[in-house]
């Protein structure tokens, strides 16, 4: 039995580790666009996003997930385009560095 179970882990692992771990820079300067006061927004973390800076479900392919956020107020966001700032999901400035 032991080795059964221990070959399911092994199936399950390189499954895993098939998935890709890394986000793609969708472009290096941040999206700016007017958000609606009291709406949740996905904002795209893995970069694949067909609707950036929003996702749309292709990070299946991926081990990341969107970050939700609702917006209280309606104002301008820049949202991160290069998918790498520090304060997700807005742009932090991070991306002059690339
Ligand atoms: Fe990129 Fe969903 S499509 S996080
Ligand atoms: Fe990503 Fe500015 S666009 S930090």
């Amino acid at each position: 039995v032991s080795e059964i179970n221990t070959g399911f882990v092994g199936q399950e692992m390189c499954k895993r580790d098939s998935k890709i771990a890394e986000s793609k820079i969708a472009q290096k300067i941040p999206y700016v666009l007017k958000a609606e006061e009291s709406k949740t927004y996905a904002w795209c973390a893995c970069g694949r996003s067909e609707n950036q800076p929003f996702c749309e479900g292709s990070h299946a392919v991926t081990d990341l997930r969107p970050v939700i956020v609702n917006i209280e107020e309606e104002k301008n966001v820049a949202w991160c385009g290069c998918k790498q700032s520090q304060n997700k999901p807005y742009c932090d400035g991070t991306h002059s560095k690339l």
